[in-house]
């Protein structure tokens, strides 16, 4: 084909592929079938391949881009992502409307809000220059969140360029989510292979969002919606229906069930009326967010530190139903924790059959007085698996009081319980249920990630006295594994006979050799120590650098490292003074897990503001306080709350006073904004 003929057939269809990409994940409405669609994509991708000079990184081909990545990065945001204050009835949506009234100074006019659905997912920022998404980043902690760039692009929801609005650097914020169909197909396979399935669509959507493996994430179907647009004011409509409208021009996914409402009480009808319609939506929402239309008015009414003062969530009550509590068991976790569960005759419930609830301890049972044979009243919230809200009485003629069993039901040990905990612990350091949940820990993908090394393998490894420790993993052999002969763990057909692993087994094995690379941080993290999570984990590799000097280290040398904490510090002396784990270092390093960070080396320089102490008073145009000091204590400087002599600086915003005095008096030096500003961009 001639370059100017492959090229516009190319333009075209890009276009044609968005159209449809916008039809099928955005307006749930597709007007070609799958087939047709993967035959315009080949079509792309045959064109792209010859002449590589017209690949775009905005071409729909290029989504999936680039190897797995080591790990995310930290990104601010423009400003900060605030949470929602929530309501829960009627009688709170109106207190709301009446603070907002009142924030207004309009006395009963009538405001106009906007109504959306509240998406049960995970908030994202997306940042678009020029019309280009260069950016996607979680919300972290509303400063501060992960840069998930290449996982954002996999999402087809998302459009790489926008078909119009503001050019420069505009922000869209919102939801990626796993629709329930995506969540249901996902789990399906997780159990396949033996993994725990996810406990609701936002876990699933927020497990994807992390993982560094853009492949993976692409084919796990999620979806995304935008409600938000931060832009600068020329760029911006003026109210927030229109702005809604734009960005779903623009072709970013808007939820279409948005409505502008005059008044509070057309709120109130929306919000009773989705509180039913809900289960007809293809994705999990757990509310209304409320939002003021006109932007100005949101302006006047500003934010406390957490919640704008113009939007509220309404919560939608929790559903319920009414079932037999079959019997109550008991789940011991990885720390010997030996919890209460309720087995339920299978009930529908939100879109769901429910056949299991929690209830988080022995003393939430007695308080309650649960009894084999209940009638229970059950609900789901939000979010989460559902629990059991009361016995409805009476109880069954001749039951007795729940209580809970002396000792563990997997090995046998007598029960304990410490003093100050609700909780009742098995004390046996060999406890099957203990090894089994260590090892599913072990093995979960945030941990060592060996996939395939699943609840049910791990269950017949043990079964089998093949694994005692986590280092007999190392020992398993591809032959020994492809032998292994399994059973099914549900019988779910006729056919489903205990049957030979296979080339699984044979996977499985690559998979554990594999993970001896793995970084030191996410051998701590795997060791399940108490209180160690994936940061304190990586801390320690990073500070520590080897295994053996973490296992040596001094509670004081582990408390004086940035974020480690007394109680972390020791829970890993615990660990490390216990005789079985050493052993098990050993034996882990015997075959050939790798003890060493590869973390970059924590900085030691002290500094350019290293030994001087600044002072902050007045109010900052460019920045917070928080941000301030942030930035000073970065380049090593100390910022102290009173001035003295030993005050180096004192910087001076707006509406700056007795502080500023007391500089002058001293002979301190001030700094104004502006040099203030200069100082820490020189440095
Ligand atoms: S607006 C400053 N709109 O809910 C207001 N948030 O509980 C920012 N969420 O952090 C949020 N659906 O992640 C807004 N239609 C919607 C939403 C929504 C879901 C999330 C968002 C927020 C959280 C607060």
């Amino acid at each position: 084909m001639a370059k100017k003929a492959a090229e516009e057939r190319v333009k075209e269809l890009r276009d044609a592929i968005r159209h449809h990409e916008e039809r099928y994940y955005i307006d749930n409405d597709p007007e070609i079938s799958d087939e047709e669609y993967d035959r315009l994509l080949h079509e792309l991708e045959k064109l792209e391949a010859d002449s590589p000079d017209l690949i775009a990184t905005d071409s729909p081909t290029q989504r999936v881009a680039g190897r797995p990545v080591e790990g995310f990065v930290t990104v601010e945001h423009v400003t900060q992502m605030l949470s929602l204050d929530n309501v829960y009835d009627e009688g709170e949506l109106k207190a709301f409307d009446e603070r907002v009234r009142k924030g207004a100074g309009i006395g009963d006019t009538p405001v106009a809000y906007v109504a959306e659905m509240k998406i049960d997912g995970l908030s994202i920022a997306l940042t678009y220059e020029d019309r280009r998404l260069v950016r996607g980043a979680t919300r972290g902690d509303g400063v501060r969140g992960e840069e998930v760039t290449a996982n954002v692009r996999t999402i087809r929801a998302v459009p790489l360029a926008l078909g119009g609005g503001p050019r420069g650097r505009v922000e869209v914020r919102g939801e990626v989510y796993l629709p329930r169909a995506s969540f249901e197909r996902m789990n399906r396979e997780r159990e396949d292979a033996g993994e725990p399935p996810f406990a609701n669509p936002r876990n699933a959507a927020a497990g994807t969002m992390r993982n560094l493996d853009p492949s993976l994430v692409s084919r796990r179907g999620l979806a995304a919606f935008t409600y938000q647009l931060v832009a600068n004011r020329e760029a911006a409509p003026r109210s927030h229906s229109e702005t809604l409208t734009a960005m779903r021009k623009w072709g970013l996914p808007v939820e279409a069930h948005w409505r502008r409402c005059e008044g509070i009480d057309a709120v109130v009808a929306f919000c009773k009326e989705w509180a039913d319609r809900r289960q007809t939506l293809d994705f999990d929402t757990d509310g209304v967010v409320v939002k003021v239309d006109d932007l100005a008015l949101r302006e006047r009414l500003g934010a406390t530190a957490k919640f704008p003062r113009w939007a509220t969530a309404f919560k939608f009550p929790a559903q319920q139903a009414t079932t037999v509590l079959k019997s109550i068991a008991v789940n011991v976790g990885r720390t010997g924790a030996v919890t209460p569960f309720a087995l339920l005759e299978p009930v529908r419930l939100a879109g769901s059959t429910i056949s299991m609830a929690t209830l988080h301890n022995a003393e939430d049972v007695a308080r309650k007085d649960l009894r084999d044979g209940d009638r229970v009243l059950i609900e789901k919230g939000g979010d989460v698996i559902p629990k059991v809200v009361k016995a409805i009485l009476p109880h069954p003629a001749g039951s007795e009081p729940w209580r809970m069993p002396s000792s563990c039901p997997e090995c046998g040990s007598t029960l304990r319980r410490d003093e100050e905990e609700v909780v009742w612990r098995c004390l046996n350091e060999s406890c099957p249920a203990k090894l089994q949940r260590g090892l599913e820990h072990f093995a979960s993908r945030s941990a060592m990630n060996i996939e395939g090394l699943g609840e049910s393998l791990i269950e017949q490894l043990i079964q089998q006295e093949l694994v005692r420790n986590f280092a007999d993993i190392y020992k398993l052999t591809a032959s020994r594994l492809e032998n292994l002969v399994v059973a099914p763990r549900e019988p779910r057909s006729e056919r489903a006979r205990p049957r030979k692993l296979g080339k699984v087994g044979v996977n499985v094995v690559d998979q554990i050799e594999r993970s001896k690379q793995n970084d030191l941080s996410r051998l701590i993290y795997a060791l399940g120590i108490r209180h160690v999570g994936e940061k304190a984990a990586a801390t320690l590799a990073r500070y520590f650098r080897t295994m053996e000097r973490v296992m040596e280290a001094p509670a004081e040398a582990l408390q004086s490292v940035p974020e480690i904490g007394p109680v972390v510090a020791a829970s890993v002396r615990a660990f490390a003074d216990e005789p079985r784990n050493r052993q098990l270092i050993v034996r882990l390093t015997k075959a050939g897990v790798n003890m060493i960070s590869r973390a970059p080396e924590p900085s030691h320089d002290p500094g350019p503001l290293a030994g001087k102490v600044f002072v902050l008073t007045g109010t900052l145009a460019a920045m917070s306080r928080e941000e301030a000091t942030e930035a000073l204590e970065r380049l090593g400087a100390r910022v102290a709350g009173s001035v003295s002599k030993k005050t180096s600086y004192v910087v001076a915003g707006s509406d700056a006073g007795s502080k500023l005095e007391k500089a002058r008096q001293l002979g301190v030096e001030t700094l104004d904004e502006d040099a203030f500003l200069k100082l820490i961009i020189k440095n």
